[in-house]
């Protein structure tokens, strides 16, 4: 039987660490290696060497368990665990100087689809300004000593977040889909970093959030924040968030955003 609780601390000491080496690039200078799939889609040295630290930690530490990363891709482990890592999310915000990126890293119980994974721990940790998000399955979600919950907004005015996806054709899409939600939002952010837009919202700090196309890296850490905050977090209708659609928020405030998201034309 895993001990969760050993699990969130490995993962928080390994996420500490990272978020150190990448501030330490940061003030050394980070350039642009490679662009991927789009022009927002880039990836720094940085990343790479952050989440080659990460990966080492985990195999030194749990060898049995498997590995999902944004820039070194996947292996399974015999364990039925796999950590899910982005070593820089928001790496456009990292590259350009903005302080606004973080560690992402979730252990999850592997089943054959990606919408179907359930986090057993979640830490989101933003190096910049040392704020670490942690949760652990029916423990909670945590800043620090403070315990975390998603807002209950009353009036009609929800501070809301967004993404766009990197598929040019989805662009359209995302545009009208904000249209459609501007009349229920006091403003909308785009901040570029998947994982603390669900941390923000797991801490009261943004209403609601709404994004398409996020890998399980993007949101495996964050989801399980904005759940053990007492928040819902849902794809399509009926569905685990996924690359089709994200939203999270509390209980009113996803459904009636998942309202205006789903009557898509
Ligand atoms: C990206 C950021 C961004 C989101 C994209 C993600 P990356 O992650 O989280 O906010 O809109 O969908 O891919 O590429 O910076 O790790």
């Amino acid at each position: 039987m895993v001990d969760s609780r050993d699990l969130a601390t490995l993962a928080v000491d390994i996420a500490r660490e990272a978020g150190a080496l990448a501030r330490r690039r940061r003030t050394e200078g980070v350039a642009i290696a490679a662009t991927k799939s789009a022009l927002a889609d880039i990836v720094t040295e940085a990343d790479r060497e952050v989440e080659g630290l990460i990966r080492g930690r985990i195999a030194a530490a749990r060898p049995e368990d498997g590995f999902l990363g944004e820039e070194s891709g996947a292996e399974r482990g015999a364990s039925g665990l796999t950590w899910v890592v982005d070593p820089i999310d928001g790496t456009v915000n990292y590259a350009y100087g903005i302080p606004h990126y973080a560690v992402s890293i979730a252990v999850v119980e592997r089943e054959p689809r990606p919408e179907d994974w359930e986090a057993l721990v979640g830490v989101v940790f933003s190096p910049a300004v040392d704020e670490l998000f942690r949760a652990e399955r029916g423990g909670g979600a945590w800043l620090g000593e403070s315990r975390l919950a998603v807002s209950d907004p009353t009036d009609a005015g929800a501070l809301l977040a967004t993404g766009f996806g990197y598929d040019p054709a989805t662009h359209a899409g995302d545009l009208a889909r904000l249209a459609r939600i501007m009349p229920v939002a006091r403003d909308i952010r785009r901040a570029g970093a998947a994982s603390l837009d669900l941390a923000y919202v797991a801490a009261g700090r943004l209403d609601g959030y709404v994004e398409r196309g996020l890998q399980p890296w993007d949101h495996a850490a964050g989801a399980l924040l904005v759940r053990e905050a007492g928040g819902v977090v849902g794809g399509l209708p009926g569905e685990a968030p996924s690359r089709a659609m994200t939203i999270a928020a509390s209980g009113a405030l996803h459904a009636a955003l998942s309202e205006r998201v789903f009557h898509e034309s």
